[in-house]
């Protein structure tokens, strides 16, 4: 890696602009027509040659019926372009699209911004760019500004587009899945088409996740060129991923699904999350370490604290909560060395099942009758902080909020409302309804020095509409914000706050909730095997730390599946480790093997939680994780093979992140270890039978 200082520079006489990160240069240039068009995205050493030119060679026009195809930055409607548009807009005279003239750029240390105005109406546009001089991830995104007296109506407002060079073939590497299934990874290939990805569902979504990975379909796990995107929301979305048959690849993301519109109006401005970016010559675990090392220098709020050890009552007692059975469960948490209880679902206004009380955010007097404080010091007597489970964007029909404010939930008149899960969403997009949502959480924290909320969403958006308002399909934008925003302020009222992103598991996990949230509730599927696949597909994108993972009772309640106590805490030691069991019916055996675990996890988990996550190349049979400390100093190996068969090959793990010339001490066995021969396969002590794993904490010698 040639060790250019990260910067952004423009060449007038090409009118270039030239964006260096460590490891990567993004270039682009300003069209004779005033659009910024897509040069070059890569290594500094195939950047190079385009650099170096003298002039940028400019795309011809094949026939008639095509473009010049060069890339835009942000796609328009205007002229000879057939691609998905990014930007998709109407004057009020019914003129669609924008035509550009360069208004400048201005360069802040890796900040540039080039200004665009439309050659005859009066939108402004600016195109967004941080490089920064610790990490390849390129931020970008867009700013729009109506200058004029009347509305402008929006389709589309992208934050960006991105483009990679001609490759031989194009790979994708991109999450799907659903409720209890989240974060499946898949890769396939991409066809000469249009491919969509996208939530319509008000919430980032189980079922596809805003990140996304492009190679040649070459790259492996440590090798290969890997372009990485990702967008920071966490409302509908849409990316599209456009092949064409010349066989070049670009894609254009941003907020909001196909059919919105929504209005400019005369005077205001639009700023659109970040959609960020980065290159990676090391495969797919490089592009993993590069977005996590990202996220906690630049998006998540507290990473360098470790997280609790958390318990979790949800799957001990449902809605059942009351002070006596939460009490019992906290003790038996603290002997087992938890950190954090958490209070789940179920504590407040009538919530005896999940028909009525959301909205009615009081304890409920049958289960609480001395209110949450006398639970929440004795938990904190217990050297344990209190957390709280929330869902403050939803009500139930049955509740008093509703009985009182019916016209504060998203609905469109004359149309019959869909309840899921027995509950409707209330419309943050007014200011009265995120007022109100931000008072009663304020005054919950404050009253009962609650340390942590988790915050969950239960439902998808429906017949989103807003009775009255001139602009419905706002909706879909502001009630986002607004949640960003009443989160925001409670962190900078309660600074030790903390919170968890939650929405049925998993559905709202993205950059944007994570820079006001310190983990997210990774899936409501807490069956180990089935954690595995998740936890993997998380891992792509985000880092350990953020990964909430609970062991619980088994047979899981999700699957039926029964497995080892240690196969479970292997699994959730992983991420951030929690409880979610009915500790209070474990076994002696069971709890004094929990209680081990626990502190054997408190000895890893800086390594885990702050270090630098390898997946290294087994036998094949088991899977496995490697977490190295900053310094390479501290290793961790969580190996599991789910099922064993006779013949199969030794299990190995090769630990190509340890150092050839080191010795190590493995901590649990006493035993010296070479890095060179660990490098080329770590024999792993594997008991027989399924469902088998280890734990491998090495220290430097
Ligand atoms: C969904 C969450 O993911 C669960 O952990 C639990 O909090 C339930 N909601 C409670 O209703």
């Amino acid at each position: 890696m040639r060790a250019l200082p990260p910067s952004v520079v423009y060449d007038p006489a090409r009118r270039l602009w030239l964006l260096t990160t460590p490891a990567s240069r993004y270039l682009l240039r300003e069209d004779p027509d005033g659009s910024p068009r897509h040069v070059a995205w890569g290594s500094h050493e195939a950047t190079e040659a385009v650099a170096a030119a003298e002039a940028v060679a400019a795309p011809t026009i094949a026939s008639s019926f095509d473009g010049d195809g060069a890339a835009d930055e942000l796609g328009i409607e205007t002229g000879a372009r057939f691609g998905p548009a990014g930007l998709q807009i109407r004057f009020a005279d019914g003129t669609r699209g924008a035509q550009w003239a360069g208004a400048g750029h201005g360069i802040d240390g890796g900040h540039l911004v080039i200004r665009l105005r439309d050659r005859r109406y009066p939108l402004r546009a600016e195109l967004h760019y941080r490089v920064r001089p610790d990490t390849d991830v390129i931020e970008r995104w867009t700013v729009l500004a109506n200058d004029g007296q009347e509305p402008i109506t929006v389709g589309r407002a992208d934050s960006a587009a991105w483009s990679v060079p001609l490759l031989t073939d194009y790979r994708m590497s991109h999450l799907v899945g659903g409720w209890n299934h989240e974060f499946q990874l898949r890769r396939s290939q991409v066809p000469v088409a249009e491919t969509g990805f996208t939530s319509r569902r008000g919430l980032t979504s189980h079922h596809a996740n805003p990140w996304l990975a492009i190679d040649d379909g070459t790259a492996e796990e440590d090798r290969g060129s890997v372009w990485s995107t990702a967008l920071a929301w966490s409302g509908s979305w849409r990316i599209t991923l456009h092949r064409d048959p010349a066989d070049r690849l670009t894609w254009t993301g941003g907020l909001g699904h196909e059919g919105l519109s929504w209005t400019l109006g005369p005077g205001q401005t639009f700023d659109t999350p970040v959609f960020a970016g980065l290159h990676t010559g090391d495969g797919f675990g490089g592009a993993s370490r590069a977005w996590h090392d990202y996220l906690r220098r630049h998006v998540i709020p507290t990473p360098q604290e470790d997280r609790p050890v958390v318990y979790n009552s949800w799957e001990a007692t449902g809605f059942t909560v009351d002070e006596a059975g939460q009490l019992r469960l906290a003790e038996a948490a603290a002997r087992l060395g938890v950190e954090l209880f958490v209070l789940d679902d179920g504590w407040f206004g009538g919530r005896r099942d999940d028909t009525a009380g959301l909205g009615d955010w009081r304890p409920y007097p049958g289960a609480f009758p001395r209110g949450l404080g006398p639970l929440v010091q004795k938990v904190h007597q217990l050297g344990m902080r209190f957390g709280l489970w929330v869902e403050p964007e939803m009500v139930n029909a049955d509740s008093d909020l509703y009985r009182e404010h019916p016209d504060w939930v998203v609905h469109t008149p004359n149309r019959d409302p869909t309840e899921l899960r027995h509950q409707l969403m209330l419309d943050y997009g007014r200011e009265d309804v995120a007022r109100w949502a931000h008072r009663w959480l304020d005054q919950l924290v404050r009253e009962h020095g609650i340390d942590f909320l988790k915050w969950d969403a239960n439902r998808a958006v429906t017949d989103a509409g807003r009775p009255g308002h001139p602009d419905p399909d706002r909706l879909w934008i502001d009630h986002t914000r607004a949640v960003y925003r009443i989160m925001d302020q409670l962190r900078a009222d309660h600074p030790r706050l903390r919170i968890e992103a939650c929405a049925g598991g998993g559905g709202r996990a993205d950059a944007g909730i994570l820079a006001r949230t310190d983990q997210v509730w990774t899936s409501d599927n807490t069956d180990p095997v089935d954690r595995l696949a998740i936890q993997h597909g998380f891992g792509m994108f985000f880092p350990p730390e953020v990964m909430a993972a609970w062991v619980t009772d088994s047979p899981n309640i999700a699957t039926g599946r029964s497995t080892p106590l240690r196969f479970r805490f292997h699994v959730s030691m992983a991420g951030a480790f929690g409880l979610g069991g009915k500790l209070t019916e474990w076994t002696p055996e069971e709890l004094a093997e929990a209680a081990e675990l626990i502190a054997v996890y408190k000895r890893i988990r800086r390594v885990v939680q702050h270090g630098v996550l390898y997946r290294p190349a087994t036998d094949g049979c088991t899977a496995a994780v490697h977490y190295a400390s900053a310094d390479g100093d501290e290793h961790v190996i969580i190996a599991w093979r789910v099922e064993t068969g006779f013949g199969q090959r030794r299990p190995v793990a090769r630990l190509t992140a340890l150092d050839p010339a080191a010795e190590y001490h493995d901590v649990d066995r006493d035993a010296r270890l070479s890095g060179a021969v660990a490098r080329t396969g770590l024999a792993l002590d594997l008991p027989a039978g399924d469902y088998a794993s280890t734990l491998v904490h090495l220290r430097r010698v």
